[in-house]
């Protein structure tokens, strides 16, 4: 209830002037990511720290491409392997990108963002009120696991420690990119997966909190 899903003409006019492609009501094609450049490592790692304050400018749409490869974007596509390790190679981490203007789930293999909700849903994503204010919200999403070979424990500690990867993947991204960010445990969960409208069998893990430092 009051969850409003895109319908293809309502995608269109979201997104138009946002920069994004919006090349048809399925899954929208995002600018390759520049892959090269960026600070060299060890000064990333010097730089990177959490922050809680973001000015309310847009990320651009090429930053976001690099941003979601650089998350967990493939990097080796023969494998369709990713720039963040997962156990046993399973990849049930998912993004999700909330926006202002609307809800999009990150699929790596086509670099591209499929509309979710098309409600500005950032404020639902965490229980600080930064969160309402920062351009991007990353809702880390995992498959819940059915494998029988696969224990009770590790069901859960397998999705937390994928994600760490991916988080932290963003985090020296954006120290790199001088862009500010935080990872979030505090999220309201039944709350939020509602809103996202997702199923009884996917698991919130974290947010990430994204965006320019405040002025
Ligand atoms: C699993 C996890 C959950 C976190 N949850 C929150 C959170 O809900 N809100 C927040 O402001 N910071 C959160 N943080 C960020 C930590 O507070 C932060 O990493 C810590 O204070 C160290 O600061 P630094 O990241 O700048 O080194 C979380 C960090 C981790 C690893």
């Amino acid at each position: 209830m009051g969850i409003q899903r895109f319908s293809a003409l309502t995608l269109l006019l979201l997104l138009t002037g946002s920069g994004l492609l919006a090349q048809e009501a399925g899954p929208m094609q995002i600018p390759a990511p520049q892959t090269g450049g960026g600070l060299p490592l060890m000064q990333a790692l010097g730089l990177r720290k959490s922050t809680r304050q973001f000015s309310a400018d847009t990320i651009p749409v090429q930053v976001l491409s690099n941003l979601l490869w650089a998350a967990c974007g493939v990097n080796r596509p023969g494998e369709n392997k990713r720039t963040a390790p997962s156990a046993r190679n399973m990849q049930e981490v998912h993004v999700y990108v909330s926006m202002e203007k609307g809800l999009f789930l990150y699929d790596a293999p086509s670099h591209s963002l499929i509309p979710v909700l098309s409600d500005d849903i950032r404020a639902a994503t965490g229980m600080q009120d930064f969160v309402a204010q920062a351009p991007l919200n990353l809702v880390y999403v995992a498959d819940v696991n059915t494998d029988s070979t696969v224990s009770e424990a590790d069901r859960m500690f397998y999705p937390a420690t994928d994600t760490g990867f991916i988080s932290q993947n963003v985090y020296l991204f954006c120290a790199s990119e001088g862009l500010a960010t935080v990872v979030r445990g505090m999220v309201n969960r039944p709350a939020l997966a509602a809103r996202m409208g997702l199923r009884p069998d996917q698991r919130i893990i974290l947010a990430q909190s994204v965006g320019t430092f405040a002025k």
